[in-house]
């Protein structure tokens, strides 16, 4: 328990540190940070817990403003929690609260996850305050309509460290795990901070979110990982402007998904001048059969950081994936994309490009299955259409 808190406080002074930093070089610090996360986790000598926060850490789980802790001295912990948080409940949305100080409602965000009705069709909206929150937690199916909304992506941040081998299997090992439809997640983070898998290690991929619930919205969120970041699993999922690291398929799954404006950033290790070497993939869609309707629209993205990836690699027959105005770095490789070694895939898969930007969209040495596809073909894959998002988004944001 000590060295989990220990890791947790460190995580913390961390991310304060990130935060400084990242307004110098967003790109370049925010791989060098999770670096540091994956370190620390493992670490044996961590630096004591700030004592300031370890007392409230315990505290009681179900805080009511009256019971603060320290209300009403100078210097409490809490003078500088915003006021009226949560706001008093509408006919249509409820409010609750979670600080790790335990400054309001809950101290946890799996807490306030169980104290949401079973099966409501109010939306909860979950107010998280700035934080790293070192907790495994499920959205059940039984709790549609839940938003957590967060203090900014690199200011609240939800982390867990299972692996594969840790949790039994890939698909259980991410830190969130939503079931339910209709959620929201607003400005936080999801992170997986188990050590970066070694070149072959078995076992070690590590999923920082698990969306396996229809009609999901992320918006100014944050994934953080490196292999099998985030597990687009199934359901119709948009994201807007959200930043996304990872090395191995760290977009992957069988979801039909928009992403506007996101930023894929790549932390495999670079590869050196000369080698030909391809050491990660932004992409493993999972579509299994023509039947299938999913897919993963990325439009007005970029495509940065390290090493040499893939765009895509075909984890199932019929995998389906579009790039749209789209800025890519050198780091993507010539050939784009990868069949999984199966030419028979090479008649079903669907890998499309419009209109893309740098060095790595450079079309002359693409994989031949590859579609250069124009504005007629592209056209269903550029909006929020693609989602049915006439059917349900601006009722969830
Ligand atoms: C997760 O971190 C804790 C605390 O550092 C450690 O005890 C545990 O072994 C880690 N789990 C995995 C699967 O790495
Ligand atoms: C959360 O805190 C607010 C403000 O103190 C209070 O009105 C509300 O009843 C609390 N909700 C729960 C579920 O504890
Ligand atoms: C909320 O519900 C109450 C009781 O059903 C009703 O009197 C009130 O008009 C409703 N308010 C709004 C804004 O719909
Ligand atoms: C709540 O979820 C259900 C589906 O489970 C959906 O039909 C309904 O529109 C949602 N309500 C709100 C307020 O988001
Ligand atoms: C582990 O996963 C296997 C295959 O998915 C399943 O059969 C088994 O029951 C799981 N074990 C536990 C402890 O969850
Ligand atoms: C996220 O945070 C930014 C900066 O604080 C703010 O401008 C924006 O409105 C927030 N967006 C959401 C969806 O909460
Ligand atoms: C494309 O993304 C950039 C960066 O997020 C944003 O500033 C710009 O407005 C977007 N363009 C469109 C057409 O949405
Ligand atoms: C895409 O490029 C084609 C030609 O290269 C151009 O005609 C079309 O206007 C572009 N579309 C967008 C949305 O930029
Ligand atoms: C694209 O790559 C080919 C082959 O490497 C090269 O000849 C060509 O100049 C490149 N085009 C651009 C626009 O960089
Ligand atoms: C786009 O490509 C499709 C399929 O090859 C073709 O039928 C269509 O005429 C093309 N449209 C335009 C505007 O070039
Ligand atoms: C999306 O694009 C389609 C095809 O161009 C268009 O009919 C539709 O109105 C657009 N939807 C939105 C929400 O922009």
């Amino acid at each position: 328990m000590s060295l989990l808190t220990n890791s947790l406080s460190l995580l913390v002074l961390l991310f304060a540190v990130f935060l400084s930093f990242h307004l110098i070089n967003p790109t370049q610090y925010y791989i060098k940070i999770f670096k540091d996360y994956t370190f620390t986790t493992l670490s044996s000598s961590l630096p004591a817990f700030p004592a300031i926060i370890l007392s409230y850490r315990h505290g009681n789980m179900h805080r009511h403003h009256k019971d603060r802790p320290d209300s009403g001295n100078a210097g409490s912990i809490c003078d500088d929690f915003p006021a009226g948080i949560p706001p008093p409940d509408t006919n249509t949305t409820s409010y609750l609260c979670v600080d790790r100080k335990g400054c309001c409602n809950f101290t946890t965000v799996q807490a306030a996850v169980n104290a949401v009705p079973d099966m409501s069709q109010k939306r909860t909206i979950i107010w998280i305050n700035k934080g790293i929150y070192y907790e495994k937690v499920t959205v059940p199916r039984t709790k549609p309509n839940i938003t957590f909304q967060g203090q900014g992506y690199t200011s609240t941040g939800i982390a867990w460290n299972d692996t594969a081998k840790s949790a039994n299997g890939t698909f259980s090992s991410g830190s969130v795990q939503v079931f339910a439809s209709n959620f929201v997640a607003k400005n936080i983070s999801f992170m997986n901070v188990a050590p970066i898998p070694s070149p072959g290690e078995v076992g070690a991929q590590a999923v920082a979110i698990r969306i396996g619930g229809d009609q999901a919205v992320f918006l100014g969120c944050g994934f953080f990982g490196a292999q099998d970041t985030l597990h687009d699993d199934r359901g119709r999922h948009y994201f807007k402007e959200c930043y996304i690291q990872g090395s191995i398929d760290f977009v992957f799954g069988n979801g039909r998904s928009l992403y506007e404006n996101c930023q894929l950033i790549s932390m495999a290790n670079p590869v050196p001048q000369g080698q030909r070497s391809i050491n990660g993939a932004v992409t493993a869609h999972g579509r299994a059969s023509m039947d299938e309707n999913s897919g993963f629209a990325f439009v007005n993205c970029t495509i940065g950081g390290n090493g040499r990836i893939w765009l895509g690699r075909a984890w199932r027959p019929y995998s389906r994936v579009v790039f749209a105005l789209t800025t890519m770095s050198d780091i993507v490789a010539p050939e784009g994309w990868n069949d999984f070694n199966d030419p028979t895939r090479d008649q079903t898969i669907f890998y499309g490009e419009y209109n893309c930007s740098g060095l790595g969209a450079n079309m002359s040495m693409r994989a031949p299955y590859v579609q250069r596809l124009n504005d007629t073909q592209a056209l269903p894959f550029l909006n929020t259409t693609f989602i049915d998002g006439d059917q349900w988004l601006q009722s969830n944001i």
